[in-house]
C-alpha cells in the first residue's frame, strides 16, 4: 500500500509551489499523490492557465469554494475539506504559502480524527497522531505585520504543522523563536525557483514582450494587488499618478489582478491609464508569459511576495510597494528594495540611470528543492 499525500493548491501563487513537487512525487513508487484544488482562485487566467503551463493534470478533488470575506472563504474551505479528509484519509497533507486555503486546510487536518481501523490498515504508514501529518512548504516567513491576512495565515499554519519546510535561514530563526522544535524544521530552499528552472526553455522561447511591441530592457513590469495598496481609492490614485510619471521615461507593462481592476474601475482610473500609450494594461498573464516579461524587463514594481524572490534570482531590480517583507533575504542579498510613494520615483530613476545590476542567489535556491522535500516526506512516512 502506498502513502497517500494530498497536495493543496488554491490560489495563483500556490501553483508554482505545488507543480515541481507534484512532478517529483509522481515518480516515487511509494507515494500516491492527490491534487486538491480548493477553488479560491477560479478564473481561467488565475488558475487553469497555470495548471496548463506547469503541466499539472486536472485536480483529483475540486472543492469549488470561490471568493468571499476572509471568514466565509476560510470556513467554506474547512467545511468542504473536512468531508474530503474523512473520505480520502490521506497520510499527509501538504499546504503551501500563506493564502486563506493554507490555514483552512491546516485547521481541518489538525482536527480530523481517523478511526482505529484506518490507522491499523496493513502497509499504511504509522501516523504519530490519529490524523494526517501536516507539512507546510514555505514555512517560517514573517513580515511581523499582523494587519496582513497572510501573516495571520502563516503564524497559525506554522503553529499547527508537524513539518516546517523553510526557504531561508531567517525562516528557521523565526520558527525557533516561536518555539518550534528542531525536529520539525527542515531547510529545503525555494520551490519557486524549481518552477522557474523547470520552465526556463519555454519562458525564453516565449515572445510576449514582442507581441506587446516593447523592447527588451526598455520597459518596467508592474503588479499590484495587496489590499493595502489597491483597496483605498486615494492610494490607488497616487499609484496611478506614479505610473503616469514613470511612463514619461520608460514604457510600463501592467497585468492587472481582478481585485485591482475592480478597484481601478470603481475609482474611474482604469480608462485614464488605458489612454496612456506608454502603459500597457493587460489581463493577468499565465506563468510562462509573465515570467517572459520579467526575464526581459528593466525593473519590476510590485507588492507580490513571489515576484520579490523571482527578481532576486534573476538579478532584476525590484521595487516593492510595501512597508515590510516576509522575505528579507531578497533585500539583504537580492535586488529588492522596500519603497513608498515618497521615495520610489527617485529609486526607479537611479536604476534607469545605472548600467549594471547585482545578482546574488541565496543558498538552496537551486531548482532542487522538490527533491529535498520528497526526501523529507519519505523519511517521515516510510521510516
Ligand atoms: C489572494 C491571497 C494573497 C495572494 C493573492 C494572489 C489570501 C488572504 N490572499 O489574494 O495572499 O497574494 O491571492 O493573487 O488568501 N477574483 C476574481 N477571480 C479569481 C479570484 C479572485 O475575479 O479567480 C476577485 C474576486 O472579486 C475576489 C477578489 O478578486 O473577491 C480577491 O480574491 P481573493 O482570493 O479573496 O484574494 P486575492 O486578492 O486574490
Amino acid at each position: 500500500m502506498k502513502a497517500k499525500i494530498h497536495l493543496i493548491a488554491a490560489a495563483r501563487p500556490n501553483f508554482m509551489k505545488i507543480a515541481p513537487l507534484y512532478h517529483a512525487l509522481i515518480e516515487e513508487p511509494w507515494a500516491q499523490t492527490e491534487l486538491v484544488h480548493t477553488g479560491q482562485h477560479y478564473d481561467a487566467n488565475m488558475s487553469d492557465a497555470f495548471f496548463r503551463d506547469l503541466g499539472l493534470p486536472q485536480p483529483d478533488i475540486h472543492l469549488g469554494v470561490g471568493s468571499g470575506t476572509h471568514a466565509e472563504q476560510t470556513a467554506a474551505v474547512m467545511v468542504a475539506y473536512e468531508k474530503v479528509l474523512r473520505e480520502s484519509q490521506p497520510d499527509m497533507v501538504v499546504v503551501v504559502g500563506d493564502v486563506n486555503s493554507t490555514i483552512a486546510c491546516t485547521l481541518a487536518a489538525a482536527k480530523v480524527t481517523y478511526d482505529a481501523k484506518r490507522l491499523a490498515e496493513p502497509g499504511r504508514p504509522k501516523l504519530p497522531m490519529s490524523r494526517p501529518v501536516i507539512a507546510h512548504l514555505e514555512a517560517g516567513l514573517r513580515s511581523f505585520d499582523r494587519t496582513m491576512p497572510e501573516e495571520v495565515n502563516r503564524l497559525a499554519t506554522d503553529v499547527l504543522a508537524d513539518l516546517l519546510w523553510t526557504p531561508s535561514p531567517d525562516a528557521d530563526e523565526n520558527l525557533r523563536r516561536e518555539g518550534a522544535t528542531e525536529d520539525k524544521i527542515v531547510r529545503v530552499g525555494n520551490i519557486m525557483i524549481d518552477s522557474l528552472e523547470m520552465m526556463r526553455k519555454q519562458i525564453e522561447a516565449e515572445a510576449y514582450f514582442v507581441e506587446l511591441g516593447v523592447k527588451p530592457k526598455h520597459y518596467g513590469v508592474v503588479t499590484l494587488h495587496r489590499p493595502s495598496n489597491v483597496d483605498n481609492a486615494e492610494n490607488l490614485r497616487a499609484l496611478c499618478a506614479l505610473l503616469q510619471d514613470v511612463s514619461n521615461k520608460i514604457e510600463i507593462v501592467f497585468p492587472v489582478h481582478p481585485r485591482t481592476r475592480k478597484n481601478l474601475e470603481q475609482a474611474g482610473l482604469y480608462d485614464t491609464l488605458r489612454e496612456n500609450r506608454a502603459i500597457h494594461l493587460l489581463e493577468p498573464a499565465n506563468y510562462v508569459r509573465f515570467m517572459n516579461l520579467v526575464f526581459n524587463c528593466r525593473f519590476v514594481l510590485t507588492d507580490s511576495g513571489g515576484v520579490q524572490e523571482e527578481t532576486t534570482y534573476l538579478g532584476v531590480p525590484c521595487f516593492t510597494m510595501r512597508a515590510n517583507t516576509e522575505r528579507p533575504i531578497t533585500v539583504s542579498q537580492g535586488t529588492n528594495q522596500l519603497c513608498n510613494l515618497d521615495n520610489v520615483k527617485a529609486r526607479i530613476d537611479a536604476v534607469l540611470g545605472a548600467t549594471t545590476s547585482k545578482r546574488q542567489v541565496p543558498d538552496l535556491w537551486d531548482g532542487k528543492t522538490a527533491l529535498r522535500v520528497v526526501a523529507s516526506i519519505k523519511e517521515h512516512l516510510c521510516a
